[in-house]
């Protein structure tokens, strides 16, 4: 029998060093040997976002010891390994050819192959770490950077059917959490905040709502809660706000949701849907539950991958790693860090001022 493959992921495409080494397994879903999380909070917490420079040179300081940890915790010796996948884009190109370049350097001294993932396809596959999951599936992908309704039809197989035009939704929490005093990353804050609040307070505007399909908008969203921070006073205000933002987004992503599972029922044959849930936000306890009960009445299968699985982590990446290798899928050693990689590859391009719905 043919050894179960064993792959070293590596990502640093934002601002968490990360390295895991996932296994192969003859169950339904891989081993994760280790996955080591560094993130830098702590670095960028007072500019209020992350520094591209400065996320750099800590992921150069860091990179070495955490993957040298990622292979004496998963108890394997470097020579088990069998292929290094990192991240190689959409992020900032500083930061990812940092992890890039580490990876490369050490699949050329092992002499074994080295897969460059893009990022959003590790958070694409990332419920699969869990769970046993068959293509084709709708996945909403949440996170600081993106916003996508996407039909994932196969390993490097994706059709996207909505996207944000302006912010990611992520970056709309985290805007909107600046506003009101909290620290950077503020989405987690956020959502505590709006726990203490009247959802009810402040009428919020839900960007084309009524237009684009599934397609997201969240910048008139920020603007509208830039004008009310401007006026309010006390503590309970500011719960109030989160909870009036946290309960907008949550009837945006009902509406959309449902347009999305419309669009995707015309892709797939499948009786029973699943629907995949991933990104740093896809943490939010009450995005959850609305878009877990929201599944379930559309007669959706919901899946969300665990909260540490979320967010930026190198298990998803040495998973699309092991899931490539295993139908022998490398890359060059010359291949480039993309600070823009988008996974549907014919699907327009619709950022920006001028975008017609
Ligand atoms: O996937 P991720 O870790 O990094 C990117 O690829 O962007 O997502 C990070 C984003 C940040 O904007 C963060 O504020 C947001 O996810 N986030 C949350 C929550 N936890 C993380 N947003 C809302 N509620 C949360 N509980
Ligand atoms: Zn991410």
């Amino acid at each position: 029998m043919r050894k179960k493959a064993i792959i070293l992921g590596i990502e640093t495409s934002c601002d968490e060093t990360a390295a895991a080494v996932i296994e192969e397994s003859s169950n339904d879903t891989p081993n994760i040997l280790s996955n080591i999380v560094s993130s830098q909070i702590d670095v960028h917490k007072k500019f209020g976002g992350v520094v591209p420079e400065l996320a750099a040179r800590s992921h150069i300081e860091k990179i070495s010891l955490i993957v040298e940890n990622a292979i004496k915790k998963s108890g394997k010796k470097i020579d088990d390994i069998d292929a290094i996948a990192a991240t190689a884009g959409p992020g900032l190109i500083v930061c990812l050819s940092v992890g890039l370049n580490f990876a490369k350097a050490v699949a050329s001294s092992l002499k074994k192959p080295f897969i460059a993932i893009n990022h959003l396809e590790g958070h694409a596959l990332s419920p699969k770490l869990i769970k046993k999951l068959t293509y084709p599936y709708l996945l909403l992908l949440i996170s600081g950077g993106h916003s996508q309704y996407l039909a994932v039809k196969g390993l490097g197989k994706y059709k996207r059917l909505g996207t944000t035009i302006d912010d990611a939704l992520g970056e709309a929490f985290d805007k909107t959490a600046k506003l009101l005093g909290i620290e950077f990353p503020g989405g987690p804050f956020l959502e505590k905040f709006a726990e203490k609040g009247n959802h009810n307070r402040f009428l919020l505007p839900e960007p084309i709502i009524n237009k684009g399909g599934c397609n997201l908008s969240f910048a008139g969203l920020k603007t509208a809660v830039l004008k009310i921070s401007k006026t309010i006073k006390t503590n309970q205000d500011k719960y109030d706000l989160a909870a009036s933002f946290q309960k907008t987004i949550e009837n945006i992503l009902n509406k959309k949701t449902k347009i999305a599972f419309q669009e995707f029922k015309n892709i797939s044959s499948k009786k029973k849907n699943s629907f995949v849930i991933a990104g740093g936000v896809a943490a939010n306890q009450r995005i959850r539950n609305n878009l877990t009960k929201l599944a379930i009445e559309e007669k959706f299968d919901p899946v969300f991958p665990p909260q540490d699985l979320c967010g930026d982590n190198a298990a998803m990446i040495g998973f699309a790693g092991l899931e490539r290798f295993k139908i022998s899928k490398f890359n060059k050693l010359n291949f480039p860090a993309k600070p823009r990689w988008p996974l549907d590859k014919k699907a327009t391009f619709l950022k920006g001022a001028g975008v017609k719905l």
